[in-house]
């Protein structure tokens, strides 16, 4: 079995729509735990597109089992991330003019800059996930930096073209969970993922949670939050 960790930002994307308070993502963090989600996801964008400073603050108090937020490692995000003291925070790289995360992280480029993050978070006693491609530089370092998890990017799997390319996406997902496994890092991935791509992905060595967030949000729409996730959990299982 494999564990689903639940990112609830595009119920705030609707929300703000029209800035008022439905619908309301702390109530949908709460169904999917209710449905047998292990964790519950948010991205604190520098620009705030859909969650808000408070969202994080109401989701910690709220969220029964784990809050991971997901941050760019600027000062100001990370100073909130100290103050509301997640369980976990996911290091993803962040532009501006993206629709959403586009690529890993680089901190095989970065080590120094990472090692001194990683031990700012857990000296707090929060753990630190990075949000990283599947190559042995980036898996090395991480390792290295002593981070606790490594969230698989699995974009380009999720986004291929052909059959050729996915199955060539997929054996490196596969190549970097033995080695991340083997090297003692907790494995997770996510991004792209979906009720249609994401069997093959429980091919991964040590893979034990996945992260999803539209996917499971755009089904939630038609079919309630608590029929998406255990959708999902059926096909995890
Ligand atoms: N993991 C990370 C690090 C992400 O940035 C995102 C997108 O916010 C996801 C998982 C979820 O991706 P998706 O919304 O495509 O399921």
């Amino acid at each position: 079995m494999i564990d689903l960790a639940v990112n609830i930002d595009h119920i705030a994307t609707v929300r703000n729509a029209r800035g008022f308070v439905e619908p309301d993502p702390i109530q949908a963090a709460l169904i999917a735990e209710k449905a047998g989600a292990s964790g519950i996801v948010c991205h604190l964008r520098e620009d705030r597109r859909h969650i808000q400073d408070k969202d994080v603050f109401a989701l910690k108090d709220a969220v029964n089992t784990k809050l991971d937020l997901e941050m760019a490692a600027s000062e100001e995000i990370i100073d909130i991330a100290l103050k509301v003291k997640p369980y976990l925070v996911t290091i993803v790289p962040e532009k501006r003019e993206e629709l959403t995360t586009e690529g890993g992280l680089d901190i095989y480029h970065h080590k120094n800059r990472f090692k001194d993050l990683t031990k700012r978070f857990q000296d707090k006693g929060i753990k630190v996930s990075y949000f990283i491609e599947a190559s042995e530089d980036q898996i090395y370092t991480a390792a290295e930096i002593q981070a606790d998890i490594i969230e698989l990017h699995t974009g380009h799997y999720a986004e291929s073209p052909n059959a050729i390319i996915r199955q060539h996406s997929l054996d490196m997902l596969i190549t970097g969970g033995k080695i991340a496994h083997s090297l003692g890092l907790e494995v997770t991935a996510g991004h792209g993922l979906n009720y249609y791509n994401i069997i093959p992905i429980k091919e991964i060595p040590g893979l034990i949670e996945v992260s999803i967030g539209h996917a499971l949000i755009s089904k939630a729409l038609f079919v309630g939050m608590e029929s998406a996730v255990k959708d999902m959990l059926k096909l995890l299982s």
